[in-house]
């Protein structure tokens, strides 16, 4: 039995780190342990230009702890009057890795999202012609729209037209949650990857919602049903380079997420990669993990791969893992995968 595992450094393609206070808290817990991340771009307001991209980043670099070589990948978010001149100029100076579409309202602070695409087409074909990748949140917004099938309803009325408009964009299919999602990325024959987080690949919408509402489970995609979750396994461990992990650890404040009305977000960086030896142990599959989770993301970003490691111990007994990490934003949950978690990271 494999009870030590050294992997390259994993990377984590969707992460959301929040400003300020909150910042400052939560960095330490994806520096720890990753050596990159896609940094989603839905402050309030939200990371538009490049001159926002290049503040916040600064703010990222003031925030990260002393002696780590943590990089962040900075993205810009559409709204439907970005500028593609800006955007073109950002990414040909290495400023932003990729560009983040949210369609208006499909999640949190997406508000200022995109409208159509037909609005933003002419900015698409901008990124396609200079080889930016968009970052997608792959949910349509109708009211009339059951929640549990907006993934599957946006694939077939607006990712897959606008693919066969625009082949040569490269998408990004964020946090994938249906098995619908895991089957048309492997139906593509290029310029379609696809992000899987964490939690996805542990809960299902039971743990959600059967035995009284589990706030925490909450996120956006919304967990799907045991069927959805297991093709999301499936794609995961299968070494299929067009799947590698993005967590959309997403920390919102305990008084947020436990309210009548609370925020979509699973906090997962603190466990994350624990949690993943677990599941691709369970999977026979330790040996893909660092597919997953160091090398098939640089490749697609066309980036090198890090060029050190982690080693994974498997302890005889639970490692210890805070319930919540205090920020002076408010205290954060920790995703509870449900399970004693035994693989420590070092
Ligand atoms: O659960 C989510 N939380 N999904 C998202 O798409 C956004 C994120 C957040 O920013 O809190
Ligand atoms: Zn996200």
């Amino acid at each position: 039995m494999t009870d030590k595992l050294t992997i390259i450094r994993p990377d984590d393609w969707h992460l959301h780190l929040r400003d300020g206070d909150m910042l400052t808290g939560i960095l330490p817990e994806t520096t720890r342990d990753f050596g990159r991340a896609i940094i989603m771009p839905n402050l309030v307001p939200p990371v538009v230009t490049a001159k926002d991209a290049a503040a916040y980043r600064d703010r990222i670099a003031a925030a990260t702890p002393t002696g780590s070589n943590f990089k962040p990948l900075m993205t810009l978010y559409l709204t439907d009057n970005s500028d593609p001149n800006d955007i073109a100029a950002a990414y040909n100076d290495g400023l932003i890795s990729a560009v983040k579409l949210y369609p208006a309202g499909a999640t949190t602070n997406s508000e200022s999202g995109v409208t159509s695409i037909q609005q933003v087409m002419p900015i698409l074909e901008k990124m396609a012609e200079i080889g930016c990748p968009m970052c997608v949140h792959g949910e349509v917004t109708d009211a009339d729209v059951d929640i549990f099938d907006r993934e599957a309803v946006f694939i077939d009325t607006i990712l897959d037209p606008l693919r066969r408009a625009l082949p040569e964009l490269k998408i990004i299919s964020e946090h994938i949650t249906t098995k619908d999602g895991v089957d048309y990325v492997a139906s593509a024959d290029k310029n379609l990857a696809a992000t899987i987080t964490t939690h996805h690949l542990i809960i299902n919408r039971n743990h959600l919602l059967v035995g009284g509402i589990k706030p925490h489970y909450y996120c956006l995609p919304i967990a799907k049903r045991e069927l959805h979750r297991l093709a999301l396994r499936a794609a995961a461990t299968s070494g299929d380079p067009r799947y590698f992990l993005g967590t959309d650890s997403a920390p919102h404040t305990d008084p947020n997420k436990e309210s009548a009305c609370g925020c979509a977000g699973v906090f997962s960086a603190t466990n994350t990669l624990s949690c993943l030896a677990h599941v691709f142990e369970q999977e026979n599959a330790l040996d893909k993990l660092e597919q997953f989770a160091s090398l098939s993301g640089p490749a697609y970003y066309g980036l090198p791969t890090n060029t050190d490691t982690v080693t994974l111990t498997k302890e005889s007994t639970p490692v210890d893992v805070p319930n919540r990490i205090e920020t002076a934003a408010g205290p954060v949950t920790v995703f509870d995968p449900g399970f004693p978690l035994y693989w420590r990271v070092s």
